[in-house]
């Protein structure tokens, strides 16, 4: 193993979804000390940093993703000295704390856009994007909301539309504005002198729109106006760049620091484009977490990615996070989780930083909630064509006792009723279980460098049920082979497989089963050979 560990690169990171993990107050609501009492479980797992969905001050229109105070801890989590309390402890088990910040846009409810709304000549007005109607009284062009709607609100009191490309309870910032470019630069040193490792930029390539505000040109494909455009102009401006390389120079002048960004609608190569030494250290890409459970796409997905990336730059993978239906519900064929083995062993032996998200590694399900239920307002506006994104958000199932362990009150969002099965209790005593599977991956990972530094070599095998591949380094060669169909089936490799040993498995195997080049795969099965 190299020396120079950069956690980052070579570590796990695990994204949590407060409001859901553990709440220790009995308010229904998951906390800041209910994740520090699970650390020790997030250290068995073996993860090495956590990515927290956002936890400051919130109206929660858009749970958390509409901050009213870029500088504080939302109470219904805790306090700044939770997280002081939680940086320090997790700092002990070696786990880094990646904050997501939300700087496209604020809550109505912040005090520079309460400060922007009240005149036209407020100090704070230019921060936020303001503009007259059209001489007809209507909005200043086609930019789309991504929620739904017109992307332009109405202010009475000014007399102006103001511009917001989520709900209109998060009107969106000014970047181009100076003073806020420096306020919100200095949102990231407020939490780097905390001990914050690292950022996730929720929307980033949002940050600037055009300055002339021209309308986007349409196409006729897409079920909503918005993606009946192409968005030429109100994201994915030229000037972004600038922006993401003041960002990189505040992050690097603290110590082991990162930032990922979340790009909206991204292509591989776009993402790719936001990253390097000046700019993002990474940028997700979704088009593995979109693919189907086959290996194609997903190789499809994958080399797309690493071609983008074109070498110089770190992938990472992600299947699930908080905007998504779960791989378990996307995959999963009932209760059972064999295939989810299969989705665990691709995303924690691919060249890149592996993200998981909370109860993916015990394969939680999306709950089903009927429309009075629905908490998401876009699930609320868009029922029965899209439920929302409460369903990957339900709290975490921890044991078999009340509320799965979460907590003492009623939940935020109701606890899946398979948790009485389904839970980390059962699954940590379990030597099968998917629990036990991850753990012993993660640990697999760590010892086995090949599978961190080593490139990424397609196996051509002779059945298309199977996605084989191989990781080099320094000598080291380790081969994955993935059995995506729930039948057995055997595949003949272009090489011989003599030279190689049996590492792990998802089934109870002797080398002996290893022959000539082929090898009989059950069901599902997930098989790692080291060269010898
Ligand atoms: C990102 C978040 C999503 C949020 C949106 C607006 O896509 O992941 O949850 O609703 O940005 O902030």
């Amino acid at each position: 193993m190299k020396n120079d560990f950069v956690w980052w690169r070579d570590g796990v990171i695990y994204q949590i979804y407060p409001r859901s993990f553990k709440d220790s107050t009995g308010s229904g609501i998951g906390d800041l000390k209910g994740i520090t009492e699970k650390l020790d479980y997030l250290s068995d797992l073996g993860i090495d940093a956590i990515w927290l969905s956002p936890i400051n001050p919130s109206p929660d229109v858009d749970f958390g993703y509409d901050v009213s105070d870029y500088c504080a801890i939302d109470p219904k989590f805790g306090t700044m000295q939770d997280f002081e309390h939680l940086i320090a402890e997790a700092d002990k088990l070696g786990i880094r704390i990646v904050m997501d910040l939300v700087l496209n846009h604020t809550s109505d409810q912040h005090p520079w856009f309460k400060s922007a709304r009240r005149s036209r000549d407020d100090s704070c007005r230019d921060w936020y994007i303001w503009q007259d109607a059209d001489p007809s009284g209507k909005p200043p062009n086609n930019w789309h909301a991504v929620f739904g709607g017109s992307g332009w609100e109405w202010d009475s009191e000014t007399e102006q539309y103001y511009y917001h490309m989520f709900y209109k309870q998060q009107p969106d910032l000014n970047w181009r504005n100076p003073q806020v470019r420096n306020a919100l630069l200095e949102v990231f040193r407020f939490w780097l002198d905390k001990g914050v490792k690292g950022f996730r930029l929720d929307v980033f390539n949002m940050y600037i729109k055009d300055d002339l505000f021209r309308n986007n040109p349409t196409k006729l494909i897409g079920r909503r106006p918005f993606e009946r455009q192409i968005h030429l102009y109100d994201f994915d401006r030229p000037e972004l760049m600038g922006v993401l390389s003041d960002i990189r120079q505040v992050v690097d002048a603290y110590a082991d620091t990162y930032v990922v960004g979340e790009t909206f609608l991204g292509t591989p190569e776009k993402a790719a484009g936001y990253c390097g030494e000046e700019y993002l250290h990474a940028c997700f890409d979704f088009n593995f977490l979109e693919s189907k459970y086959k290996p194609q796409p997903l190789l499809k997905a994958i080399t797309e990615w690493e071609n983008a990336l074109g070498g110089s730059i770190w992938p990472n993978y992600v299947c699930n996070n908080h905007d998504n239906p779960r791989t378990a519900t996307r995959f999963g064929v009932g209760e059972d989780d064999e295939r989810l083995k299969v989705a665990a062993a691709l995303i924690l032996t691919l060249r890149g930083t592996p993200f998981l998200y909370y109860g993916e590694e015990i394969g939680m399900r999306d709950i089903r909630l009927k429309r009075s239920d629905i908490l998401d307002p876009i699930g609320k506006r868009y029922w029965p064509i899209y439920k929302g994104r409460d369903g990957c958000r339900a709290p975490m199932q921890w044991n078999a006792e009340k509320n799965a362990g979460f907590s003492s009150a009623t939940p935020w969002l109701p606890v899946h009723p398979d948790y009485l099965k389904r839970n980390a209790e059962n699954q940590t005593e379990e030597r099968y279980s998917l629990l036990n599977f991850y753990k012993q991956l993660l640990v697999f990972r760590k010892t086995h460098s090949a599978l961190i530094y080593g490139d990424f070599q397609v196996v051509s095998g002779n059945s298309p049920h199977v996605l084989a591949f191989k990781r080099s380094y320094a000598g080291s060669t380790i081969m994955v082979i993935l059995n995506f169909s729930d039948k057995p089936h055997e595949i003949i490799l272009p090489e011989q497989i003599a030279d190689y040993s049996i590492a792990f498995s998802s089934i109870e195997r002797t080398p002996k089963l290893l022959k000539e080049n082929s090898i009989g795969l059950s069901g599902s099965e997930v098989l790692v050979l080291v060269k010898h």
